[in-house]
């Protein structure tokens, strides 16, 4: 009876190449109506107002700040140009307490701006800003924003963990000065930017060649460059480049091809944000390992999987946590020790047969390969876009995807089910030209690089 219900749940989540490719289309039809009109597809296709890439050129002392993943991080970077590059960087990674991401937006600011202070406190000697010059600051910001320039945009909602009423509609540089301001420091914020926008930037400084970024972590999503003219709801000024970054906010995709099930819907139900984040909820770090607890609590219900008495820890929303997924997902040991002390330990169920094991195993490989197969189409519907789904004359022209993330560093078969989908749907010969490199820490970076390109010190040429 517990099998059955594993046996259905495999056959809902099913990923053939057929439906991926649907999907993929789907994608891309989204892009073009997301690009079209404010409001036009569940793809908001947000502006960065980034129309330059990083060239090397950079130089200076930049902070930056990263929040919106697993924690938050302030970084100090020194760039010293063309031949010197990345001189010098340091950072501290700080925790954001759980009551701030669903408390005031004061209380949120003030904690992140405090810790800046701390960490600018703790400048080197030779460090400082020219006198008379004021520190600028690279902000990443990983939430959906509508920017108004470079440097200030309006929050459009919270997504994964966080919920806190009074940041939405308000600019979110506007909250950080103020907070840098009650505490003390003077900083500019000189570019505000999605962590897919920050990896975008970095990857494109190592690598000419990147052409899009993408984030699988405690959320997922994708940035990638466009040109200018193909986004007919820009009525700016057309940039020099021709190009301007996109943010497409992909967590919010969703399509009728889309493999749900029943646990998806309670899930998205129950979540913070029902409705919202679809694509994102299938696939990310923060709600991979409860769709799991979801699905083993059913078989423990309705089929006694753990025996009589359902375990009463397994009742408790996303107790289960992808790494510990992953954990289990990756245990080689032939008694599978692994899944069973992370049983016993998380969920404090004990004496599991071998049997059970594997079930639990198969169960999390299930859920994984489906994240990971749907993102590899989330990214073949990007180079579709881009028309780089085919090669052209002969000619091979390398597309470079930077990719960044907890769930892609860490959890090794994710990532290989999503890299061996890619080259499936693909084929042999387009893949050889489009290469997944893992830019790591990129975003931070490249918030201070794009920083450095909006200083205010720069001097205009012209
Ligand atoms: C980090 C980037 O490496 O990955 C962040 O610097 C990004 O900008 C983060 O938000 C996403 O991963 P996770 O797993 O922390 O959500
Ligand atoms: C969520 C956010 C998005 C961010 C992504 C990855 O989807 O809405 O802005 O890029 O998570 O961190």
């Amino acid at each position: 009876r517990a099998m059955a219900i594993l046996r259905e749940f495999e056959e809902k989540c099913g990923t053939p190449s057929g439906k991926l490719r649907q999907v993929a289309d789907a994608m891309t039809v989204e892009m073009h109506a997301g690009l079209a009109s404010e409001g036009g597809s569940k793809l908001k296709m947000l502006i960065s107002y980034v129309d330059n890439l990083p060239t090397g050129d950079e130089k200076g002392l930049f902070y930056a700040l990263d929040l919106g993943g697993t924690n938050f991080r302030v970084l100090r970077v020194v760039l010293g140009g063309k031949d010197d590059r990345v001189v010098k960087k340091e950072f501290e990674e700080v925790s954001i307490p759980p009551h701030l991401m669903t408390g005031s937006s004061d209380a949120l600011f003030d904690y992140i701006a405090e810790a800046l202070a701390k960490f600018v406190a703790k400048e080197g000697e030779g460090l400082h800003p020219s006198p008379g010059q004021q520190r600028e600051l690279g902000f990443t910001f990983s939430f959906p924003v509508r920017q108004t320039s470079i440097a200030s945009g309006n929050l459009i909602k919270w997504t994964k963990g966080f919920s806190i009423e009074d940041t939405v509609g308000q600019d979110v540089v506007g909250e950080l000065t103020k907070a840098m301001e009650r505490v003390g420091l003077d900083m500019r914020v000189a570019a505000l930017v999605n962590d897919t926008i920050g990896t975008l930037a970095g990857g494109r400084y190592c690598n000419q060649d990147v052409i899009a970024a993408v984030i699988l972590g405690t959320g997922t999503n994708a940035a990638y460059v466009e040109r200018a003219q193909a986004i007919p709801k820009w009525h700016g000024l057309l940039p020099k480049s021709g190009e301007m970054v996109i943010n497409m906010e992909w967590g919010n995709f969703r399509s009728s091809h889309l493999p749900l099930t029943e646990y998806d819907q309670a899930l998205d139900v129950e979540s913070l944000n029902p409705g919202e984040q679809i694509f994102e909820k299938i696939i990310s770090g923060m709600y991979l390992g409860e769709i799991v607890r979801r699905v083993l609590l059913r078989m423990a219900q309705e089929a006694d999987f753990f025996g009589d008495v359902v375990p009463p820890k397994l009742e408790i929303p996303f107790i289960l946590r992808t790494p510990h997924m992953s954990a289990m997902h990756h245990d080689t040991s032939s008694d599978l020790k692994v899944v069973g002390s992370k049983l016993k330990d998380i969920l404090e169920i004990s004496n599991t047969s071998l049997k059970m094991r594997k079930a639990i195993v198969n169960l999390c490989d299930i859920v994984a390969t489906r994240g990971a197969r749907l993102s590899a189409a989330g990214i073949v519907g990007i180079i579709k876009k881009l028309g780089r789904d085919t090669v052209r004359d002969g000619e091979k022209q390398k597309s470079v995807i930077a990719l960044d993330g907890g769930l892609f560093e860490h959890y090794t078969k994710f990532r290989i089910s999503m890299e061996s989908t890619l080259k499936e749907l693909l084929g042999e010969e387009v893949s050889e030209s489009i290469v997944v490199e893992h830019s790591n820490d990129g975003s931070g970076i490249g918030a201070a690089l794009l920083a450095a390109s909006h200083s205010q010190y720069l001097e205009v040429a012209e």
